[in-house]
């Protein structure tokens, strides 16, 4: 008998209290918070779906493996556990740890990125973006049409536009492009796979014109299952074999750990040139440390390597993808309209399907975030005008493709009776959608304003 339940494949071993605070606090932290989500207290919060990214749990192998950390400074055998761990399933030949993902990001672009040169990506994250653009380089996004469509259903819809690809490196010329990216999952346009035939064909673009290729690899493990769920040929490969080959594809890659490396700190850049990784260790010794540990401590190492084990076990990333999906129905049925189909890590609602009279510049998905958590203390967060509006200079703002409120789900933390809550609470906040009005920004800081920005409600 095969039962059609997917459990949470763990049972839980340590504990952590939430709880609930009165609507008065909530109305009166929304004041003090000047209406930003990121200004609130983690305990006014009860179900904390703002990020994937270092909240979730650790395993008890993890916490086993961090009290054997070696913590000396220079060979520590936790650096070379690390490196062995991201080498078996990148193949990647120099491993660069740094503190978290944009550290790895700054670093690779300070190294391979100059002023006016373009880097196309499927979506570029808002870190990645601000790194490029802080270098003087231009953030190119470069998805699907689908990827930009909330309702469209596509396997693959974090996949690159090849012909703009090709037509970008035609406009710009080879020399202004130093390498080409591609974001896995595609973390910005919805937590949405690429296909491997998708970054074949970036490949075979970038051998054509002699271009690097790097993943941004944060969530590759939920990618690899996409594909082996999604890609004809794949299902009877298991999800590490899927990850080789996707970082067979390329010449090094960007990191974050604290999304599939199951660590609440850490990140790592890892490629093939070794030119290119003296440059950056250089860098690295000057902004993280020392190139054995850089910017973590040994038990963080550790955490990571055995994190980059279990990130891969079948019954992790089918649970995973469940129980994302499991939360997206739930919204469609309260009648809220979400990125279809649902992505790895997160949910995300569309504000502007269901928010239709507030418009872009009065912030539609900063709206819908701040109502489910004066609602029930859910705690999401705006992907649109806030994050990737471009203010011109009359004070208003270029809209983002997409109003979207990503809940992203911590690994291995919320049971399916805390999703159940969260779906309750946006069935109640949908029930009121006429009632809910717009926002202006009163402060704003020059590059990632979303995590500071104050708002005034209309
Ligand atoms: N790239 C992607 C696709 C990301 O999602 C993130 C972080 C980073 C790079 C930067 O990594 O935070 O370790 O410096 N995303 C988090 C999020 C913050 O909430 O999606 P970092």
């Amino acid at each position: 008998m095969v039962f059609k339940t997917i459990i949470e494949p763990f049972r839980i071993h340590s504990v952590q209290a939430v709880r609930q605070i009165s609507a008065a606090e909530r109305a009166a932290a929304l004041q003090r918070a000047g209406f930003n989500l990121f200004g609130l207290h983690g305990d006014e919060v009860l179900i904390d779906l703002l990020t994937d990214s270092g909240t979730g749990a650790l395993s008890s192998a993890q916490w086993a493996a961090m009290m054997d950390g070696d913590e000396s400074y220079a060979g520590s055998k936790s650096f070379y556990r690390f490196q062995d761990a991201v080498t078996d399933i990148t193949g990647l030949k120099e491993v660069i740890p740094t503190h978290q993902g944009r550290a790895a990001e700054h670093i690779l672009f300070t190294v391979a990125v100059t002023k006016g040169q373009v880097v196309p990506n499927n979506t570029h994250f808002d870190t990645t973006r601000a790194n490029i653009e802080y270098v003087g380089a231009e953030a190119r996004d470069l998805v699907i049409p689908e990827g930009r469509v909330p309702s469209s259903l596509h396997p693959f819809k974090g996949n690159m536009d090849i012909d703009r690809l090709e037509a970008t490196i035609a406009e710009v010329g080879v020399r202004n492009i130093p390498l080409v990216m591609m974001t896995v999952t595609n973390n910005s346009g919805g937590g949405q796979p690429v296909s491997l035939e998708n970054l074949r064909a970036v490949r075979a673009v970038c051998d054509r014109h002699g271009l690097p290729f790097f993943l941004d690899a944060c969530r590759f493990a939920e990618n690899a299952y996409f594909i082996k769920l999604r890609e004809p040929g794949y299902a009877d490969k298991t999800p590490r074999e899927i990850a080789r080959e996707m970082f067979s594809l390329v010449d090094g890659c960007t990191m974050s750990a604290k999304k599939d490396g199951m660590a609440n700190i850490g990140g790592f850049l890892a490629l093939n040139d070794a030119r290119m990784a003296q440059a950056a260790r250089n860098l690295l010794i000057l902004t993280e440390g020392f190139p054995t540990y850089g910017g973590l401590a040994g038990y963080d190492m550790d955490v990571i390597a055995v994190g980059l084990k279990e990130v891969l076990e079948e019954d992790y990333l089918r649970y995973r993808l469940r129980s994302t999906a499991y939360l997206a129905e739930a919204a469609e049925r309260a009648g809220v309209p979400t990125v279809r189909p649902p992505g790895g890590h997160a949910v995300y609602l569309d504000a502007k399907a269901l928010l239709p009279k507030i418009p872009p510049q009065r912030y539609p998905a900063q709206a819908l975030a701040v109502e489910l958590y004066r609602s029930g203390g859910v705690r999401g967060v705006e992907i649109g005008t806030v994050m990737f509006g471009k203010p011109q200079p009359d004070g208003t703002d270029l809209p983002a493709p997409m109003e979207l409120v990503r809940l992203a789900i911590p690994r291995r933390t919320y049971t399916q009776s805390h999703i159940d809550y969260v779906a309750e609470v946006i069935a109640e906040v949908a029930g009121r959608r006429e009632t809910i009005r717009g926002y202006r920004m009163v402060e704003q800081a020059p590059w990632l304003r979303h995590f500071t920005a104050r708002f005034e409600p209309l």
